[in-house]
């Protein structure tokens, strides 16, 4: 399986199973977990209004412009990038791309971790049981600690690497698949519920209802970014997925789903905690800690909450992984191809890699607090480097390539199969990934760094 590049490559089976995969990579901790806090530490309504232009214009595009240098190259990213472009240095995009991987990956585990410990501690029956004014201090405990968190963001690097081991067709697209749906249909209840709570209204205006001064440079920044982290676009993961879609798909309608997908899973996300951190007067402003301490008083305000409890952290983890998988893609992907490795070897080097670098990101809420740089400790500077520099700098080179690098009528045949299907938006999307794309990328970069 991707043995060699003499070997038959792996690819998905299915329209449905690429799409499971790419939406399973898309959604994830950064729909759950990242854009409700986000949106409450940036104010709510108008970052909302910022994110869903920057998904629009910029995400999307790209995503279908990852999908585009995937299938034409039919390689991991630096390969793809190498075919279709040869003797220039555009792989070094691709370059980035791994090292993105890398860094993701590193903190992503750490917060995958803390889902995993939640869901141990509700399937004990341990977390329901916390009143909910200790909730914040509990929380902080798990997260402090030495051994617990590095233990579970381990097991978390574990269970990825035994999904990915089976290959594409048998194990990402098979996994996705089963477990994609299971999440909707529980995101859908809770939303009913956290709607019927007393202050639901107070949090849909905070979501909904747009105050444009409490914008900066630095939310928009934040916005950018976060569409790149959340439909997985910038590091290469959407070209690694591209590369075994077959020639059959329909790439822009699958782009448009993933992104209309990924966006109602957050705007979901956001009903449900929202509504509750205004019910019990629970700060919007929590960060990080914001889904672990409002959810479980969701839960215990439920019906069958315990039950509830379990099932939706298991699928957080759940939603976390199908991302994970897809990030160590890009890696196994590069190395089999690059250096004929087999797939265990290439596991087995890229996750004692990425599990020690994981150790300190975890260390950042405990013992390394105050180690920090610039007032960032480790774990934030991997967070804030890969969503706020390397996705917007990798997206930017990708919409360039796709815009100048590579011959038109490539681009063409692979949005319309060689003129087999139309799509009634190629000049608008033309005009993203020549000109809105780059142009808002840079202008944001620039103010939001300052
Ligand atoms: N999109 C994933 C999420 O929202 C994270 C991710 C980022 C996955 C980059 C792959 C690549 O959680």
């Amino acid at each position: 399986m991707g043995k060699s590049k003499l070997t038959k490559r792996d690819g998905f089976g299915s329209k449905i199973g690429v799409l499971a995969a790419a939406t399973g990579s898309a959604i994830g901790l950064g729909n759950i977990w990242k854009f409700p806090y986000i949106l409450g530490e940036n104010g709510g309504g108008a970052f909302l209004v910022v994110y869903l232009i920057c998904i629009a214009l910029i995400g999307m595009p790209l995503l279908l412009s990852e999908f585009i240098i995937g299938r034409r190259g039919k390689l991991n990213p630096i390969g793809s990038f190498n075919k279709l472009s040869p003797g220039k240095p555009w792989w070094i995009i691709g370059l980035f791309s791994i090292a993105s991987a890398f860094i993701i990956l590193s903190y992503y585990i750490v917060i995958a971790g803390w889902v995993f410990a939640y869901i141990y501690r509700s399937l004990t029956g341990n977390l329901f049981n916390v009143a909910c004014n200790e909730i914040g201090s509990y929380f902080d405990n798990i997260t402090s600690a030495v051994g617990e968190p590095i233990f579970w963001a381990f097991i978390v690097l574990l269970l990825t690497a035994l999904i990915i081991i089976g290959g594409v067709k048998n194990g990402i697209e098979k996994y996705s698949k089963l477990l994609m749906p299971i999440l909707l249909i529980i995101l859908i209840i809770l939303m009913i519920h956290s709607l019927s709570l007393p202050g639901s209204l107070k949090g849909l205006s905070f979501m909904f209802n747009p105050d444009f001064s409490k914008l900066t440079s630095k939310s928009i920044l934040t916005a950018l970014g976060h569409a790149f982290f959340s439909l997985s676009v910038g590091m290469g993961t959407m070209i690694t997925y591209g590369s075994y879609i077959s020639k059959r798909e329909n790439l822009p309608k699958m782009a448009v789903q993933v992104s209309i997908l990924d966006t109602l899973i957050a705007l979901m996300s956001g009903i449900v905690i929202f509504p509750t951190v205004f019910a019990f007067g629970l700060e919007p402003t929590s960060g990080p800690r914001l889904i672990f301490i409002t959810l479980p008083i969701v839960f215990q305000s439920m019906q069958f909450g315990e039950f509830f409890e379990t099932l939706f952290f298991l699928l957080i983890g759940i939603a976390a992984l199908t991302s994970t998988i897809s990030i160590l893609e890009v890696i196994i992907a590069f190395i089999t191809e690059t250096y004929n490795a087999s797939r265990k070897k290439a596991i087995k080097i890229s996750v004692s890699i990425i599990f020690l670098i994981s150790i300190p990101c975890s260390l950042s809420y405990g013992l390394m607090k105050h180690v920090t740089f610039l007032g960032k400790t480790f774990f934030d500077i991997l967070d804030f480097t890969s969503s706020n520099l390397l996705l917007p700098i990798g997206g930017l080179f990708i919409s360039i390539f796709v815009g100048f690098a590579m011959k038109k009528r490539d681009v063409i045949d692979e949005c319309t199969n060689r003129g087999r299907i139309r799509i009634g938006w190629l000049s608008l999307f033309m005009l993203c990934i020549r000109i809105i794309a780059p142009v808002a990328i840079i202008i944001v970069l620039i103010n939001g760094l300052n």
